[in-house]
């Protein structure tokens, strides 16, 4: 499974990218927003940290404004991934990029059926949000499932499901067994995902013996 962050952050995309564990980032206009910078500045910066994809949104309602956004972003560097929505503008848009071999990421997909129309305009990735559907007491995950099983139908389909809107480390290992192909998650739940309070007490059981011995690896 790929690991993406979902952040417009540098500080926090530059941290986790380090870890040699980053497979990409996602952003949209409510994380940009956040970052307080010239957009197509964060977008060079975040793929100069990152090479693998880097979404970034259009923000226009309409196709033609899309194509000019779109164009304008993809020339930024070669791992630019254009997200576009799940309308019939955004699909129009997904599809003109894809012919024309531009990554496309179609977000904000909330059914099986927004995911069978992303597969079809040709998108690199599917955005379902689990999260969002959770809040609203809708069954995230099982879009999920659902997703993975309908695209494992069709040899054609190249579509990569990029579980979004995650909320806790439960939504990753979930997905993860799903076979969802990418999680792009806050870094924070990418950070929760190395905690076990047994692994912190097997070490400060194993350090404290350690010491308690004198034994060194490295010698004065
Ligand atoms: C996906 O690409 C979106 O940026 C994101 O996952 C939205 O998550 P949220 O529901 O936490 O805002």
């Amino acid at each position: 499974m790929k690991f993406f962050i979902d952040t417009a952050d540098l500080a926090d995309i530059r941290d986790l990218a380090e870890t040699g564990l980053v497979d990409g980032v996602t952003t949209n206009p409510s994380l940009a927003a956040k970052a307080g910078m010239k957009f197509t500045d964060l977008v060079k910066e975040i793929c100069d940290v990152v090479p693998g994809p880097v979404s970034a949104e259009v923000t226009a309602p309409d196709h033609a404004t899309m194509m000019r956004e779109a164009d304008h972003l993809r020339k930024i560097a070669d791992n630019v991934c254009i997200k576009v929505p799940l309308t019939p503008d955004g699909l129009k848009t997904c599809r003109k990029l894809a012919d024309d071999g531009t990554m496309v990421n179609v977000t904000l997909c909330f059914s099986p059926a927004q995911a069978i129309l992303a597969a079809k305009a040709g998108a690199a990735f599917v955005s379902p949000f689990v999260g969002r559907l959770d809040d609203i007491g809708q069954d995230g995950l099982g879009l999920i499932a659902e997703i993975v099983s309908i695209y494992a139908n069709y040899l054609d389909i190249g579509t990569e499901v990029l579980v979004a809107s995650v909320r806790h480390p439960i939504h990753v290992t979930e997905s993860a067994k799903l076979g969802a192909h990418v999680a792009t998650m806050p870094p924070k739940v990418l950070r929760q995902l190395y905690n076990h309070p047994l692994t912190d007490k097997g070490l400060a059981a194993f350090t404290a013996d350690w010491e308690k011995s004198g034994l060194k690896i490295l010698e004065d």
